[in-house]
């Protein structure tokens, strides 16, 4: 690989002084790059006692463990504080509902400006404990999995937990999935309840959620109960044998519902996402080391103090949802923010309009955001009062030095910290990212390791770890943290074959990555078949399949390009089978939505006659996207491909559509 560009040193960003200023702000919990040092050390070389001292402090056990860590990346059975006993909605919700029930948990800010609404510990322990009631009148049982596809409303954290109370195992579906990739992950995970509402509001528009669940339940027998809240009133289809409404079925219960113990190593939650594979794989994590990685990253990296609000903008049906929104938050006794909006919904300031209202401290989205927010211009964030942020956090793809560069100085006024994130679902925590308060910063890295991550760069050829501070190559991981997926649900092979066996020894996270001179690391993007379109993570096999099934399409390749806004585009290449001369692109596009959901609609379909091949038949991805680039000069070495007269007809196709 080439390491040119790692002699561009890049500017580094003190960190700020108002950050470091005592009488303006809370003391830094990490507030010099000698106490980080220290205490990655300690993480890294002592990951035992470092774990186990913060597994007592951010936890309450209802029994106490006796081993921090056992097995290990060979077989893939990773255990942390094995013979401990506790529950996930005791830990976030009962002991700060004990101690402080009147301090606000969720603040939720409602499509509708103006539709806000605060709900407290208190109220959130005796929500729980109702919904929790309900569900277990109803049959549920620990073990058991519960199908979530829902709005951005509290009920829907209020889901969340009281499957946790139970010792149920959530499975949150993304609400912009459609009702086949719906479907699929209800099968998969076995659901027999699912959890949604009438209708969604997003953006103005109302989305037709339950309408959705029904399509999907057609093919999902197995599913006796579906928990209707009422989001909006519509008239919605409902079927009196198996569908319950949220409102009536809690007036039955009462506010109290003792919580299941369960083991640490027990399962929390599935959540699907996308690899190499056409098929979604059901990510799994368990109670205790997630919900501590959960815990420690949101005190140090997001630098919580007591009377923060946290503004995370993502969605609960991705992983930063689940993290950042409600385990990370609610573990450690903060209020957090439930947005259900968009940046530019009923303007491009309504961001800056709920930081100043709810007066945010740290305020954390994705670099999708950024670039449109950029595009509309300053004058939509200026004027706003944004003097409560001490931390602005990005998440979910590579962030352009000028969009980073824009976020400092616009939103964070020069006088935030800003932290650039990478993570993953499978990693469940951040694992890469500034620590406010201790170390500098540069635009576009996400700079250091978090606690416990013993990164590695691998060559990626030889699976051999380069030691060189300047090092370019694939992340990995040495040793297991707490919050690592354990499995992949119901298939621990793919799971061995995708994370830990493809260099042995070490965690894969299927990402690029540099180096530079001062250690600081730079994520590329992924090595594997995965591609990011708005921090959306989509396989372009996934999307492939959802092509083929359409009656006049052969073969399909699909690949990122390079937006400007997206960050990456799918474009999607497609041959037809013999008998069709041509076909409609717009239901190509309607098939993809229908599979899988609109987020994954291709922006460019080209039907060409054939895809170039190896001669053992693999579609070489490279040419395509060399092609759509532009660099018809630079296609590399073609002596493996099958058919060169294509080459032509390609440039030609793409040129002209
Ligand atoms: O490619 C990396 C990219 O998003 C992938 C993980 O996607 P997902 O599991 O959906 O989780 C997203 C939210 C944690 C990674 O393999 N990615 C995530 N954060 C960053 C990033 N790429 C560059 N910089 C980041 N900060």
């Amino acid at each position: 690989m080439s390491t040119d560009h790692l002699n561009i040193e890049f500017a580094l960003h003190q960190i700020p002084e108002r950050l470091l200023d005592e009488s303006k702000n809370p003391k830094p919990h990490v507030h010099s790059i000698e106490k980080y040092n220290e205490l990655y050390q300690e993480s890294i070389s002592n990951p035992k006692e470092f774990w186990g001292r913060c597994a007592k402090e951010f936890l309450h056990w209802h029994k106490p463990f006796e081993t921090v860590l056992s097995g290990g990346f060979e077989h893939g059975d990773i255990s942390w504080f094995q013979e401990g006993q506790l529950n996930a909605s005791y830990n976030c919700v009962d002991r700060h509902a004990i101690k402080d029930p009147d301090k606000v948990a969720i603040i939720y800010e409602a499509d509708e400006p103006g539709q806000d609404r605060k709900i407290t510990y208190g109220q959130l322990y005796r929500d729980v404990c109702r919904f929790a009631n309900v569900l277990k009148h109803h049959g549920l049982k620990k073990g058991d999995t519960v199908a979530i596809y829902m709005p951005m409303v509290p009920e829907a954290v209020i889901a969340f937990l009281a499957c946790a109370r139970l010792g149920a195992v959530h499975s949150v579906v993304f609400a912009g999935f459609s009702s086949e990739a719906l479907r699929d992950r209800i099968k998969d995970a076995d659901s027999k309840i699912v959890i949604t509402a009438d209708e969604g509001c997003r953006g103005g528009k109302i989305i037709h959620t339950k309408k959705i669940v029904d399509d999907a339940l057609k093919e999902c027998p197995n599913v006796k109960r579906v928990f209707v809240f009422r989001r909006t009133g519509s008239d919605v289809p409902f079927n009196p044998s198996r569908d319950l409404w949220w409102h009536e079925e809690i007036e039955k219960q009462r506010p109290y519902c003792p919580p299941e113990i369960v083991n640490a190593e027990d399962p929390l939650f599935i959540l699907y996402t996308s690899g190499s594979t056409g098929k979604p794989k059901g990510v799994l994590h368990t109670v205790a080391g997630y919900l501590l990685g959960a815990a420690v990253t949101f005190k140090y990296v997001f630098d919580y103090h007591e009377g923060d609000v946290h503004g995370c903008m993502a969605d609960i049906g991705w992983i930063t949802g689940h993290t950042y929104i409600i385990y990370g938050p609610l573990i450690n006794g903060a209020t957090t923010v439930l947005f259900e909006s968009t940046p530019i919904y009923p303007s491009p300031s309504r961001y800056w309009e709920t930081v100043s209202k709810h007066k945010i401290t740290q305020f954390y989205t994705a670099p999708t955001a950024i670039r449109l927010l950029r595009k509309y211009g300053r004058e939509h964030v200026d004027g706003h009062d944004l003097s409560s942020l001490r931390l602005i956090g990005s998440v979910g793809e590579p962030i352009q030095p000028e969009a980073w560069e824009w976020y400092n100085e616009v939103v964070g006024r020069n006088e935030c910290a800003i932290i650039d994130t990478y993570w993953q679902t499978e990693t469940g925590s951040i694992i890469i990212s500034p620590f406010p308060g201790a170390v500098m910063t540069k635009a576009g890295s996400a700079t250091v390791p978090s606690f416990g991550i013993d990164l590695v760069i691998l060559d990626p050829l030889t699976g051999q770890e380069i030691k060189e501070t300047k090092a370019e190559g694939v992340l990995a991981i040495r040793q297991p943290w707490p919050s690592i997926a354990r499995t992949v649900y119901n298939n621990h092979d793919l799971y061995l074959r995708t994370y830990l066996h493809r260099y042995k020894g070490y965690y894969f996270t299927g990402d690029g990555v540099g180096r530079d001179s001062d250690g600081y690391y730079w994520i590329r993007g992924r090595v594997d078949d995965v591609i990011n379109v708005s921090g959306h993570r989509l396989s372009t096999a996934e999307i492939e399949a959802a092509l083929i099934i359409h009656p006049s399409v052969a073969e399909a390749a699909v690949i990122g390009v390079h937006d400007d806004l997206t960050g990456q585009a799918v474009h999607a290449f497609t041959t037809l089978k013999p008998h069709c001369e041509s076909t409609d692109l717009g239901e190509l596009t309607l098939q993809v939505r229908k599979v899988i959901g609109s987020f994954a609609t291709p922006k460019k379909i080209y039907v060409v006659k054939d895809l170039p091949k190896t001669r053992s038949g693999k579609i070489m991805r490279r040419v395509l996207r060399k092609v759509v680039d532009g660099e018809t000069d630079q296609l590399g070495d073609l002596s493996t491909l099958s058919n060169p007269t294509l080459i032509g007809p390609l440039i030609e196709a793409v040129k002209n559509s």
